[in-house]
């Protein structure tokens, strides 16, 4: 009897054992299948938008410091370290000269309009110098005025035309002099926001991302 026991002890133990392995093989396996998406395996959409924000400002701040920064001139002005004999203006499409960061930003995420419906997103500002940036929706209102006010991310569900939606409105700050004498300047801010300074530090605007979502 006590043999019988310990005989069924052990193939269960055994049976254990395989069904463990089975189940470390099926997942470590799992991460390589075609079938499974990142969506899947879940990751929260509060995180795919904080990777996506991160491509896009490592992105603008890149072509920023190592594209705009080396040219002889910004919009009209001498830049003393500029080293290509060329500038970066607003109207770089009438002159010889490249885009602005910004205009750079709205140009990508057109681009990428053309090859994705899966999410989208835009430059906004209470204070916009392109019609295009103007916060239009409810949603992108609420946003850009909390984050005016808080100098944080903005994130949450919004439904448009019957598709839930998970968007963040992260901050886009006067975090260079450059950035608070051009737009305050600009004939559009003048004539727009006469009484509108931006000052070092501030929030001029944000990055908007819509990322579609299933309802649960
Ligand atoms: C040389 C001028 C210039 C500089 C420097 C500049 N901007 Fe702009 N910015 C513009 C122009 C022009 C637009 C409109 C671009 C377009 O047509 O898409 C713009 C657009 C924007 C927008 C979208 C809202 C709008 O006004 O249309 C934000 C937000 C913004 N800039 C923030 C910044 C920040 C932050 C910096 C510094 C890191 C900066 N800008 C530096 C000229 C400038």
């Amino acid at each position: 009897m006590n043999n019988l026991i310990r005989t069924i002890k052990t193939r269960t133990i055994g049976l254990i054992t395989i069904a463990i392995m089975v189940t470390f093989t099926a997942i470590a396996c799992g991460g390589g299948g075609t079938t499974q998406s990142s969506t899947e395996v879940g990751i929260p959409p509060e995180k795919v938008v904080d990777y996506i924000h991160t491509v896009l400002l490592a992105d603008r701040t890149a072509y920023t410091k190592h594209v705009v920064n080396r040219l002889k001139k910004l919009e009209g002005k001498d830049k003393p370290d500029g080293v290509i004999n060329a500038e970066a203006t607003e109207t770089w499409q009438d002159t010889d000269g490249v885009p602005l960061p910004a205009q750079m930003f709205r140009l990508g995420s057109e681009v990428a309009l053309e090859n994705t419906t899966e999410f989208t997103y835009n430059l906004i500002s209470t204070w916009y110098i392109n019609d295009n940036h103007n916060p239009k929706s409810e949603f992108e209102k609420t946003a850009m005025e909390e984050v005016n006010k808080t100098g944080e991310p903005y994130k949450d569900y919004q439904e448009i035309a019957g598709q839930t939606y998970y968007s963040a409105l992260y901050p886009d700050k006067a975090v260079a002099e450059a950035c608070v004498s051009c737009h305050n300047t600009h004939p559009i801010h003048l004539e727009r926001y006469p009484d509108k300074k931006f000052e070092l530090g501030e929030v001029m605007g944000g990055i908007i991302i819509n990322l579609p979502v299933d309802k649960t």
